[in-house]
């Protein structure tokens, strides 16, 4: 694992950006796979100032989206389909038809099976990661088994308490998700994580133990090849990380 410890937020999201850049200006057909969240905006807008301009283009390149809430239209504002359009996707040349985001209406298995379709076609060059203060990528929610494939979740109590700050009310944040599984993200290229805020334990134990957790999924960074974790100094300062 390679870990990047960036002094601020902007620092981390522009050090995010440059591994982006660099694969889209060596192999500009390439595939992304992109995260929602707090974590990758200031990268999104790094992204997206760099194609303005810097020339940075973005014409050849396709994406699949990690997950997406169940029973949300993309129209719906706390949609991940209306996050990546508001902030990415609106703003770089990408053709929105090379882009994909899960459906989270309609018949979920239907949403289920052309999800794992797509992924089963798909070969992800980097596969861009948050991780949820329990330690969850995508909607992959700490569990005695994890799964390999997408699928759908229930989402963990600390997650819905986490995402309500998006929402109106608790009540209004959906209750389950579909979600890339395990062995999808595990298979991407190269994994970049951004880790920031309060997500103290799942850095920790991604960063300073020497146990793959199913209890903290995070954790199977340890098992990939080409893992890149951005920190924010602050963070690491509170673990005690160093490098
Ligand atoms: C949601 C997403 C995750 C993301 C997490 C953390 O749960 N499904 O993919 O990593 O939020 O979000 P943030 O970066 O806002 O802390």
């Amino acid at each position: 694992m390679r870990v990047i410890v960036a002094d601020t937020y902007e620092d981390g999201a522009k050090a995010a950006a440059d591994v982006i850049e660099k694969l889209v200006r060596e192999k500009p057909d390439c595939t992304l796979g992109l995260a929602t969240g707090s974590s990758p905006v200031g990268m999104y807008k790094e992204l997206a100032r760099r194609c303005s301009e810097e020339g940075l283009d973005f014409s050849k390149v396709h994406s699949v989206n990690l997950d997406e809430y169940v029973g949300l239209e993309p129209t719906h504002p706390q949609s991940y389909r209306y996050f990546m359009d508001d902030n990415l996707f609106d703003h770089i040349n990408i053709d929105k038809a090379n882009t994909y985001v899960a459906k989270g209406t309609g018949d979920v298995d239907a949403n289920i099976r052309e999800f794992n379709d797509i992924l089963a076609k798909t070969d992800i060059d980097i596969q861009v990661l948050g991780v949820g203060p329990d330690g969850h990528l995508g909607f992959n929610e700490p569990g005695a088994v994890l799964y390999e494939l997408a699928h759908k979740e229930t989402l963990e109590d600390s997650t819905i308490d986490a995402n309500t700050r998006f929402f109106a009310s608790r009540d209004e944040v959906p209750r389950y998700a579909v979600t890339m599984g395990m062995g999808s993200i595990m298979k991407a290229k190269t994994l970049l994580m951004i880790i920031n805020g309060n997500k103290q334990e799942a850095a920790r134990k991604l960063l300073l133990e020497n146990t793959i957790d199913p209890m903290c999924p995070a954790t199977f960074l340890r098992l990939h090849r080409d893992a890149v974790v951005v920190i924010e100094k602050k963070l690491a300062d509170e673990i005690g990380y160093k490098q």
